[in-house]
């Protein structure tokens, strides 16, 4: 009905009616036994029920009352057992149904993880380091250079950022670089309910502390092979540049007749071309052999490669955030005058670490401020600045509670207290979780190591 009013009234007019007819039937019923009554004659000894010879008990008690006196008892039970019996089994009903919701949003959120992510973020669990086009372009937007930039994985996201800082980070995506932004607060086309989908599928991929920290370990040697490329820059711009003018000969020789003079010439320069290329590769290798065994007993030198190890597309490293280019390589082109290469720490979407010794007094506090990262609009170090909506990433052992998908969310240190704050992931309220400790990425010596080498880097 369209009118509730008129539907209202409707319902009361047939409610008087109704009640009209059983008045008008109780007074017909009543002046009928009025009229009867009066007839009534006869003896009230014989007429009166009560003045009757009553059954005797055996008449009375047969197997039907038994059964019908039994069927009563059965079913009080049943009735004074169910209700409390169901009323006990209602948490479990509601938690059921979390955990329901809760697997519902992790498929989903794994469908739009794979339609939206997985091109450039690569499986969420895995190791990242999938290159996703970018046109670079200089501070007036004028373009400067296709480069391919490496996205990390994310399937440690949740041990570096907490719930919060994550969502910050989908919602707006990163300034200058592929990252776009998906949720609404940055113009992206996601709900919040799908960024927060997203997110429950993140948390339930997150990789085991010992998956990462074997990650770490394996990215140690891609670290050392670019440090001794940026020390032997010479040896390693030669490689690059044989690197394209092989491919150049060996596009001329596809287009020759190949039993031409000529082609055979090409042929062999290529030959000779390519093992000189060859040894310079084996040289910048061999070196970084050296690099990599000396970093075992040299502090700083372990610093540096954990600042710039490339493992799972750059998560567990610095070098990304804290050194422009490096997400893109841009040490592979020397001939574009347009392109620096990289300065390690030199500044790039973190500030520049460069003189970082005089932000924090003492190491000890640079540690603490790496083991759980920025907060968003809380302030650290001696000028007391940190206004980057959270965006340096925790890499210290963090504490996390579970939920019904096993979720680890992050839960950072309180940096002036030392007690564990934090925030949790989608429906961790609803669960009395379990607290558990998460090693996080790096070691307190991998970070003390880091930061030794951090406080070298001057001004
Ligand atoms: C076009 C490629 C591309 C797509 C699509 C993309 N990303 Fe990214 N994303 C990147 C790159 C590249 C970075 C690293 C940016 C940088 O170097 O600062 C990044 C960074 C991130 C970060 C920050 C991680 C960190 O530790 O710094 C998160 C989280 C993230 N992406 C999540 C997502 C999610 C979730 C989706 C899908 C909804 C998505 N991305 C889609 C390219 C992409
Ligand atoms: C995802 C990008 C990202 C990564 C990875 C990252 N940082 Fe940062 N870092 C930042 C941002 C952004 C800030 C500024 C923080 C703010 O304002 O909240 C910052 C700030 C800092 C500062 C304070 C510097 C200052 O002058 O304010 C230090 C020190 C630092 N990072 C060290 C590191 C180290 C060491 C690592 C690797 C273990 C690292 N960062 C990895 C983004 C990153």
């Amino acid at each position: 009905m369209d009118n509730p009013v008129i539907a209202a009234s409707t319902q009361r007019q047939i409610g008087y009616v109704i009640t009209g007819i059983v008045l008008l039937a109780m007074a017909v019923y009543w002046l009928f036994n009025w009229l009867e009554g009066r007839h009534e004659t006869g003896a009230e000894v014989e007429l009166a029920a009560n003045r009757k010879e009553a059954m005797s008990d055996e008449e009375m008690e047969t197997k039907r009352l038994d059964l019908s006196l039994t069927g009563g008892l059965v079913t009080l039970t049943i009735i004074a057992l169910a209700l409390p019996l169901y009323w006990l089994g209602e948490p479990g009903r509601q938690e059921g149904l979390v955990d329901f919701t809760d697997t519902q949003s992790v498929a989903q959120g794994g469908e739009l993880y794979e339609a939206n992510c997985a091109q450039c973020h690569g499986s969420a669990n895995g190791d990242g380091g999938i290159a996703a086009d970018f046109s670079l372009v200089d501070t007036n937007g004028v373009f400067v250079e296709r480069v391919q930039w490496t996205a990390p994985s994310l399937g440690a996201v949740l041990d570096r950022f907490s719930y919060d800082e994550l969502k910050y980070v989908l919602n707006y995506g990163r300034q200058n670089s592929p990252m776009p932004a998906w949720g609404a607060p940055g113009g992206g086309a996601m709900t919040v309910q799908q960024i927060d989908k997203v997110i429950a599928y993140l948390s339930a991929e997150q990789k085991s502390p010992e998956e990462i920290a074997k990650g770490v370990d394996s990215g140690l040697a891609g670290a050392a092979l670019f440090k001794a490329r940026q020390d032997n820059a010479a040896i390693y711009s030669e490689q690059l540049r044989l690197t394209a003018q092989i491919q150049d000969l060996e596009d001329d020789l596809a287009e020759m007749d190949s039993d031409s003079g000529e082609a055979s010439n090409l042929a062999a320069e290529i030959i000779v071309l390519t093992a000189v290329k060859k040894d310079l590769a084996n040289e910048l290798s061999s070196l970084a052999d050296s690099i990599l065994l000396a970093s075992e007993s040299d502090q700083l030198l372990e610093g540096e490669l954990l600042f710039n190890n490339p493992a799972a597309g750059g998560a567990y490293g610095c070098a990304r955030c804290h050194s422009a280019g490096y997400s893109y390589n841009a040490n592979d082109y020397p001939d574009n005058p347009l392109i620096d290469p990289v300065l390690n720490g030199g500044g790039g979407f973190g500030p520049s670490l460069l003189g970082v010794r005089d932000q924090f007094e003492t190491s000890l506090e640079m540690e603490a401020f790496i083991f759980s990262g920025s907060e968003n609009g809380i302030a650290y170090g001696v000028y007391g600045q940190g206004d980057g909506g959270g965006q340096m990433p925790g890499f210290g052992k963090c504490w996390a509670e579970s939920d019904a998908v096993g979720v680890v969310p992050r839960i950072e240190l309180d940096r002036i207290t030392g007690h564990c704050a934090g925030t949790n992931v989608i429906s961790l309220e609803a669960h009395d979780g379990e607290i558990i400790a998460r090693d996080g990425i790096l070691t307190p010596e991998q970070i003390q190591a880091i930061v030794a080498y951090e406080r070298s880097l001057d001004s």
